[in-house]
């Protein structure tokens, strides 16, 4: 087993982002390991990415240190079955990025009393601006959650939590979360057209307001409250609109929608991780 090596069960679309980004922070290609069913994916990420790869998952979880499971959630059990003995025999943290799996279920397909790391991405980090939320159960050491944290920091930014309850709320909140924008920036676009802009120019006018909007939050001194507070004039457009919004209940809605998000969330966990 080499120093510091990775091992990706699941060559999809976020591991291929993830070795992505971390070739892009200066990571060596030769310590990457990545096993998919598919020989055309394997050669593809050996192509792009110069990474070692294998069809066997078995023989990736071997080089590592670090053992990611990218596969769907409905995958996850079988392929923890493959490489359990491996696990338990070199004690490798697992970090799984699998939604709605939890660490106690995760665990136990590992043959239980493992490190276990669980992530929760978002689409974006398909760009390296993702949100990741990580829960690490106690038998990760500090090391290990070092090498957690820096895998999925090569995606985006990246935050813990101390209880693995938090996850559903996160699920609502960031995991779900780039769907509600692209709601609002869809019926913003839709409003824009109907009151006479053609298609085109209303759509990049709203990605770029979105954009501006998420950067000036993001990037500035001032919270969301404050922003709005400067741009929105007493008696101004700004108010004629966000009053219209109020008035439909916009806080409320959102309340209920995180909350049904973050149900749902609960159930397929309790779902998934059954027997
Ligand atoms: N994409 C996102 O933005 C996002 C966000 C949050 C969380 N996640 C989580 O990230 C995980 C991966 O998502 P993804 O979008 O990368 O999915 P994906 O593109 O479907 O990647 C999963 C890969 O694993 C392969 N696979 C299937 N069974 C396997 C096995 N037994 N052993 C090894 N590899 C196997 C799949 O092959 P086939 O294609 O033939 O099945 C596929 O190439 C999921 O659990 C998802 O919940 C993704």
């Amino acid at each position: 087993m080499s120093e510091g090596s990775i091992a990706f069960i699941g060559g999809g679309n976020m591991a291929e982002s993830l070795v992505g980004g971390l070739i892009a922070d200066g990571r060596s290609p030769e310590s990457i390991w990545v096993a998919d069913p598919f020989v055309d994916k394997l050669d593809e990420l050996r192509y792009r990415h110069k990474v070692n790869v294998t069809q066997e998952n078995t023989e990736a979880a071997a080089h590592a240190d670090v053992i990611v499971m990218a596969v769907k959630p409905q995958v996850l059990r079988e392929a923890a079955a493959q490489i359990k003995d491996l696990v338990q025999e070199n004690r490798s943290v697992v970090l799984s990025i699998a939604a709605g799996l939890r660490e106690p279920d995760i665990s136990r397909w590992l043959g239980g009393n493992v490190p276990v790391v669980r992530a929760m991405p978002n689409t974006p980090a398909l760009l390296q601006t993702g949100a990741t939320v990580l829960y690490a159960n106690s038998s990760v050491d500090a090391e290990q959650k070092k090498q957690a944290e820096t895998i999925m920091a090569a995606v985006g930014m990246t935050l813990w939590v101390e209880e693995e309850g938090h996850m559903d709320a996160v699920t609502a909140t960031s995991g779900s979360g780039p769907a509600y924008f692209f709601l609002v920036m869809e019926a913003m676009q839709a409003a824009a057209q109907s009151l006479g802009l053609p298609g085109e120019v209303a759509e990049k006018l709203v990605q770029q307001t979105a954009l501006g909007a998420a950067r000036m939050a993001r990037e500035g001194e001032d919270d969301a409250a404050t922003l709005r507070e400067k741009v929105t004039s007493p008696g101004g457009t700004t108010a004629a609109a966000l009053e219209v919004l109020r008035e439909a209940g916009i806080e409320e809605t959102f309340t209920r929608a995180l909350t049904a998000a973050r149900d749902r969330s609960r159930s397929l966990s309790d779902e998934f991780g059954k027997d």
